[in-house]
């Protein structure tokens, strides 16, 4: 992890400035909640707090950022709207089962980050960082060309 700039990958580009740049911003987001944890696994006084601090950042920023984008399928009148829309809402949803997780530490969070803390923050940038190239490569490319497409059209905007 330490020395890695970003964990975003040219992979991910889909051509659409706001959306790459809220991607690649959410991949900042995952990188430095999991240096946090290295730092704290090197002996550094972490608190749970600072770590809980930047977990739900990411929580907040996969709800701006979903409403970014679904409002943009929207618009586009992308075909596969509401499917895309459930995988969010799967992600979402996993996202509440590790906040279920954190309950019993959100309590002590002036304590330095325990081994099974760590590992449950760990747990939540990892599974957030796959689940985002995965859903980015896989499904977000959809409607990325679907968009190109309308751009691309003489009436511009718009697709009906
Ligand atoms: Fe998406």
């Amino acid at each position: 992890m330490e020395g890695k700039q970003t964990l975003w990958k040219q992979k991910y580009l889909l051509e659409i400035d706001e959306i790459d740049e809220q991607h690649k911003g959410f991949f900042d987001l995952c990188m430095k909640q999991a240096l946090l944890c290295d730092r704290a696994r090197k002996g550094e006084a972490i608190s749970v707090r600072n770590i809980i601090k930047a977990i739900f950042a990411l929580r907040n920023y996969a709800f701006y950022h979903f409403h970014t984008e679904e409002g943009l399928i929207v618009k586009y009148r992308y075909p596969g709207v509401y499917g895309h829309l459930r995988k969010h809402d799967l992600f979402l949803q996993k996202l509440m089962e590790f906040s279920e997780e954190l309950e019993g530490y959100i309590a002590h969070q002036d304590t330095e980050a325990s081994e099974s803390f760590l590992d449950l923050a760990d747990r939540i940038s990892a599974y957030a960082t796959t689940w985002w190239g995965e859903h980015i490569v896989e499904v977000d490319k959809q409607y990325a060309q679907h968009i190109r497409s309308c751009k691309g059209r003489p009436s511009g905007g718009e697709c009906s």
